[in-house]
């Protein structure tokens, strides 16, 4: 069951009950000096390298905009949310952080993020005089993106297949401490809006993420085609690479769709799936790239082929 601080809940509801969630920690990580070594790092394949180029360009703004969102519900939540709130703000500075290390390198590589940089600034700009509730909402939202995506990546790796171990070790991280935290943005939200009738909340947040998605499916297509067309790709042709590679087969956009519906469901809560295997095999793989690096295995983790085996 959820806690009592999140209210009432569906009897038939599967949600991960509250004490068996993982615990989310900050693990501070650092990525490896020199990690990216080439503009199309992903099998050098500009296409598939251009969608994580152009999420890591905005990145930075992008979770320095959800901490400041979640910063003023830190003294509001009931106490034991609080830890949770706070490892939340944690876990998104660190990787605000490592991004704007990545797109350094990236602008040494000879790419222009600013016209990037400057869609998520407009985004942020425009929640400046909103309320705390309003740019929650719209965290929360948001939330739900990254955390589908990034379970997404956990769960089918050839997305990062034939990426070297330093950036894998970046993207595998950032995935599972936003599979991790992904659901503490929607329990503040629930808490804040606790007193709200049901059917005010319902509308709320699916107008928010409608919205949310219109907003982030056209600049981060957009931010792709930018980035391509410093490649000197044309912007038509682009455009369908773009939406081949992802809602082809196996494609992102596509694997997402059912995940990203789930959230119109009247009860919704982002732990109804359970993700705490993805994450062990998540952590199981992080291990084996430490173990790789410093000379102790050259095959796959036995833990993590166990944990796939068992899935
Ligand atoms: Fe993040
Ligand atoms: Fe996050």
């Amino acid at each position: 069951m959820r806690a009592d601080y999140l209210g009432g809940m569906d009897a038939t509801q599967t949600t991960v009950p509250t004490d068996a969630r993982p615990s989310i920690v900050s693990r501070n990580f650092r990525a490896a000096t020199g990690a990216v070594t080439e503009r199309h790092w992903v099998r050098q394949d500009p296409y598939a390298s251009a969608f994580f180029n152009a999420l890591s360009a905005v990145f930075p703004h992008g979770e320095t905009f959800m901490i400041r969102s979640l910063v003023p519900w830190v003294g509001r939540v009931p106490d034991a949310l609080r830890p949770d709130v706070q490892a939340f703000i944690e876990q998104e500075a660190d990787h605000s952080r490592e991004h704007v290390a990545m797109n350094r390198a990236l602008t040494d590589m000879g790419y222009d993020i600013e016209p990037l940089d400057r869609k998520i600034r407009a985004f942020v700009s425009f929640f400046a005089g909103a309320s705390d509730t309003v740019k929650l909402t719209a965290t929360m939202c948001i939330e739900h993106f990254t955390a589908i995506i990034a379970a997404e990546l956990l769960k089918n790796r050839h997305h990062l297949e034939g990426v070297d171990d330093d950036m894998l070790e970046l993207w595998l991280w950032h995935a599972v401490e936003e599979v991790e935290h992904k659901g503490v943005a929607y329990d503040v939200w629930d808490h804040a809006t606790n007193g709200w009738n049901p059917l005010r909340r319902y509308a709320w947040r699916s107008f928010f993420m409608l919205a949310v998605t219109t907003s982030f499916f056209i600049n981060r297509t957009l931010g792709q085609i930018e980035l391509l067309r410093q490649d000197g790709h044309a912007f038509l042709w682009s455009l369908k690479q773009i939406m081949r590679a992802g809602f082809g087969r196996g494609g992102i956009g596509r694997n997402v769709l059912a995940p990203w519906a789930a959230f119109f469901r009247p009860n919704y809560h982002p732990w109804d799936k359970d993700d705490r295997l993805l994450l062990a095999q998540g952590e199981a793989d992080l291990a084996t790239i430490a173990a790789r690096r410093a000379g102790y295995a050259t095959t796959p983790s036995i833990v993590a082929t166990a944990l796939q085996a068992a899935a």
